[in-house]
């Protein structure tokens, strides 16, 4: 007998599956569940098949969350209906539920289902004298493991980044002390809005930890785009990375060592609708922040828009364009570590239209000027506050090790990763890596391994660099 795992499909699968059961109204589960069910009823001349596969719930250590405490506050949007089942996912993997509801919560979804999942009392208002007496809204903030916000609105991430506290769900994110995860969701066109997108900026600059939106179907009908919240099962993984252990606590080789890893794509707009980006998938950056923390280094991962989660351990910074990783990078120093993996836009539009540039009927396109953008891994090997080691990635198509070489020298690194991104490598975007490691002192190829086991040799070679060398 099969199972299917969901999480375990391909991302582009997964990603079909999500926008099927939008479509649908279904959850992805009961989607497959429905394929599963057609694919198999078999055309009257065949004789029945015994069943080859079956869904099984998600695979999970109903422990790994075991002990933890969430609380959950859910704004008011369509999306709050999902909550119930990620209040279910939460609680079946141990963890406790304390939920906060919003009045625009309560337009969507009663207090009555949320509590009844949750098994907890729903708090709803600030000046109840009732709840004030049971915990109080200092004790809520303070009294939980992380703060979720799912789904967060457009309208309470305003809040949040102006540290509006006018209603009880408002005033518990500006009194926690917890890590914050926020979930937006809401209609494409608000998530484009350059107001909420500064709001956006100004959260992940107050270390607010975001997962989403994703791509997809609205429930508006007809509307398509980035709006949806993140499904329950990542959001319940990004729960698990950020709880998994507090950023710098791991203590190892690299303990007491400041790091800061560039990784993903940068987003270059050239309109408010379109940009310029790569086919950077961010997992061979994220998965050598991982491994980093993992030898005790306290670690900074400056992150391009990805749709992967935040790595566990590590404290991350999300940004879109590379002016913004630049900035954020420079923040950061002085540090004994940069790795910088990202797959930085060369080129920027030279100056980004304020409205959606229309075509013109019977004129020719609009030409589309560049500019080049600022080198993040050169600044930083020339830096006053230059780290003790800096390492820089050579994405090449050709002439591998020479180009890897001139970037050494140029850019003012101590090692360059170079890895033949040839579409027939299939590198970008995939889950293998063959890479070389190109020093003053030599090249050393490495055999093909996954991206994880790539990371975290790197790591080794990197905690092996400090011990044996005064840096
Ligand atoms: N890099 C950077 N800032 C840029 C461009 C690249 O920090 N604006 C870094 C990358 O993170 C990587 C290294 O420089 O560590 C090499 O990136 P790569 O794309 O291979 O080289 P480029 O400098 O962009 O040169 P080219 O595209 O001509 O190969």
């Amino acid at each position: 007998m099969a199972s299917i795992t969901i999480r375990n499909l391909d991302e582009a699968t997964k990603q079909l599956l999500r926008e099927r059961a939008a479509h649908n109204g279904r959850s992805m589960e009961e989607e497959v569940r429905h394929l599963l069910r057609d694919s198999t009823q078999a055309p009257a001349s065949f004789p029945a098949e015994p069943a080859i596969a079956t869904v099984s719930p998600e695979i999970f250590d109903p422990l790994e969350l075991d002990g933890k405490r969430i609380l959950l506050i859910i704004t008011g949007g369509i999306a709050a209906y999902k909550c119930l089942d990620l209040i279910r996912r939460l609680r079946e993997r141990g963890a406790s539920v304390r939920p906060v509801m919003t009045e625009g919560a309560r337009a969507f979804i009663t207090p009555l289902v949320v509590g009844a999942l949750a098994n907890d009392k729903v708090f709803l208002e600030l000046f109840s004298r009732e709840d004030e007496q049971d915990v109080g809204h200092i004790s809520l903030a303070r009294e939980c493991d992380l703060v979720l916000v799912a789904p967060a609105t457009a309208d309470f991430i305003a809040k949040m980044a102006l540290g509006i506290a006018n209603d009880l769900a408002s005033t518990i994110v500006l009194a926690s002390n917890r890590p914050l995860l926020v979930a937006p969701a809401m209609n494409p066109i608000m998530w484009a809005a350059a107001a909420l997108q500064r709001n956006m900026q100004q959260l992940r600059a107050d270390g607010v930890h975001v997962i989403g939106p994703m791509r997809g179907e609205m429930a508006e009908s007809g509307e398509a785009g980035t709006g949806r919240m993140a499904e329950p099962l990542d959001i319940v993984a990004a729960v698990r990375g950020l709880l998994a252990e507090a950023p710098g606590t791991i203590s190892g080789p690299l303990t007491g060592k400041r790091a800061i890893v560039t990784s993903g794509p940068t987003h270059e707009p050239i309109d408010p609708v379109r940009y310029i980006a790569n086919r950077s998938s961010g997992k061979q950056g994220h998965a050598i922040a991982a491994a980093l923390a993992a030898l005790g280094a306290q670690v900074t991962l400056v992150s391009g828009p990805v749709t992967i989660t935040d790595p566990p351990g590590v404290l991350t910074v999300h940004v879109e364009t590379a002016r913004e990783m630049l900035d954020a990078v420079e923040q950061l120093l002085p540090a004994d570590i940069a790795v910088m993996v990202a797959a930085v836009a060369d080129w920027r539009a030279s100056g980004e239209a304020g409205e959606k540039i229309k075509k013109k009927p019977g004129e020719a396109p609009p030409p589309l000027q560049l500019t080049e953008n600022p080198d993040i891994l050169k600044t930083v090997g020339h830096h006053a506050k230059r780290p003790a080691l800096v390492v820089g990635f050579a994405a090449e198509t050709q002439n591998l090790i020479d180009n890897a070489k001139g970037k050494l020298q140029r850019k003012g690194a101590d090692w360059i990763v170079a890895n033949d991104v040839s579409p027939a490598k299939g590198v970008m975007g995939g889950d293998r890596n063959h890479v070389r490691i190109v020093s003053r002192s030599g090249v050393e190829d490495w055999p093909e391994m996954d991206k994880t086991s790539v990371a975290a040799r790197l790591a080794e070679k990197i905690a092996e660099r400090f011990e044996t060398t005064e840096v």
